[in-house]
C-alpha cells in the first residue's frame, strides 16, 4: 500500500497469526525506521529487535503481561541513544559531556520516536500489524535491565508487530481532524466544539459500557480515574526522572 493509503486504515492489531516475518520484510522495516529525519544528522537512536520467545517472557511482566508483549512474533524496542555517540566522540578524543541533559535526551527522544514510527508505517504498509506499548515508559528500569542498555540509552517505544489474526479490525473513533487542526494561531474550544469533539467516542458501545459497567458518570471519568490515574501517574513520573537521571541526562 503507498504511505497515505497506508496511514488512513491504521489500526493498532493486538492478536497475531502464526505466520513468522520473513527476514527480508524485517530488514525493509528496519530500513525505513534508520531512515528517517535526524537531530544533527547524529542519528541518536537504537533498535532493539526482540523474537527470542524467552526473552518477550522475561520482558512481559514490565509490560503488565499484555498478551501482546509474548504473542507477537516479533517487537521493536525503539531507545533514545547518546552512548553511541558518546562512544564515537571517545574515539576521537572529542569531550560528550555536551550531551548529558534534558536538551540532548530530547532530540535523541524525538530520533527515536521518528524511527518508530516510520517503522510502524512500513510494517503496516507490508500488511502487518502493529501495536505500541506504553508501558516501556512505565517500567523503564526493568527494560533497561533486561536489554541490557547502557548509560545515555533509554527505551522510549515498544512496538510488537505481525500478520494480523483480524485483518478486519475496525477503524477506532477519533475526533475529527478539523478539531485537532489549528490555523496559524491557537483557537480556544468552546463547550459546544467539545461536546462535539468527543461525543464519537463518547458514543462508541465499548466506551459506554464501559462508563457504565464502572459506574461514572462520563468517558472522562473513565480516563481520568481508572485507565489512566494521577497516583500510577505521579508514581511513574518519579521513576522516569530519576531513570532519565541515572541514565546520565
Ligand atoms: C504511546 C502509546 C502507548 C500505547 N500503549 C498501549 C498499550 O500499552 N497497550 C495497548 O493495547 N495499546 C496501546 N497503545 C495503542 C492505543 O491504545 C491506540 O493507538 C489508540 O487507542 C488509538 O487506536 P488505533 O491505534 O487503533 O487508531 C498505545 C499507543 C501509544 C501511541
Amino acid at each position: 500500500m503507498n504511505a497515505i493509503d497506508t496511514m488512513l486504515q491504521h489500526r493498532s492489531i493486538r492478536e497475531f497469526t502464526d505466520q513468522p516475518v520473513a527476514p527480508e520484510t524485517l530488514d525493509q522495516i528496519l530500513a525505513a525506521a534508520c531512515n528517517g529525519s535526524t537531530m544533527g544528522g547524529m542519528q541518536l537512536f537504537s533498535i532493539i529487535v526482540t523474537q527470542d520467545k524467552e526473552m518477550m517472557r522475561k520482558m512481559a511482566p514490565a509490560h503488565f503481561n499484555q498478551p501482546i508483549a509474548t504473542n507477537a512474533p516479533l517487537i521493536l524496542t525503539f531507545c533514545a541513544d547518546f552512548h553511541r555517540f558518546d562512544r564515537y566522540c571517545e574515539c576521537r578524543n572529542t569531550p560528550t559531556d555536551a550531551y548529558h541533559n534534558l536538551q540532548a535526551y530530547q532530540w535523541a527522544v524525538t530520533d527515536a520516536l521518528i524511527a518508530a514510527q516510520n517503522a510502524c508505517v512500513a510494517a503496516e504498509s507490508l500488511g502487518l500489524g502493529i501495536c505500541w506499548l506504553g508501558t516501556i515508559t512505565y517500567n523503564t528500569p526493568q527494560f533497561i535491565d533486561i536489554l541490557q542498555l547502557p548509560k545515555h540509552v533509554i527505551p522510549v517505544a515498544c512496538i510488537p508487530m505481525g500478520y494480523p489474526a483480524h485483518p478486519d479490525t475496525p477503524l477506532t473513533p477519533k475526533i475529527s481532524n478539523s478539531t485537532l487542526i489549528h490555523h496559524e494561531t491557537y483557537r480556544e474550544y468552546s463547550e459546544k466544539e467539545i461536546n462535539t469533539a468527543y461525543a464519537t467516542m463518547e458514543q462508541a458501545p465499548n466506551n459506554v459500557n464501559m462508563v457504565k459497567e464502572n459506574h461514572f458518570h462520563n468517558l472522562a471519568e473513565d480516563w481520568v480515574l481508572r485507565r489512566y490515574k494521577k497516583e500510577d501517574n505521579e508514581y511513574f513520573s518519579d521513576l522516569l526522572q530519576k531513570t532519565i537521571t541515572e541514565q546520565g541526562f
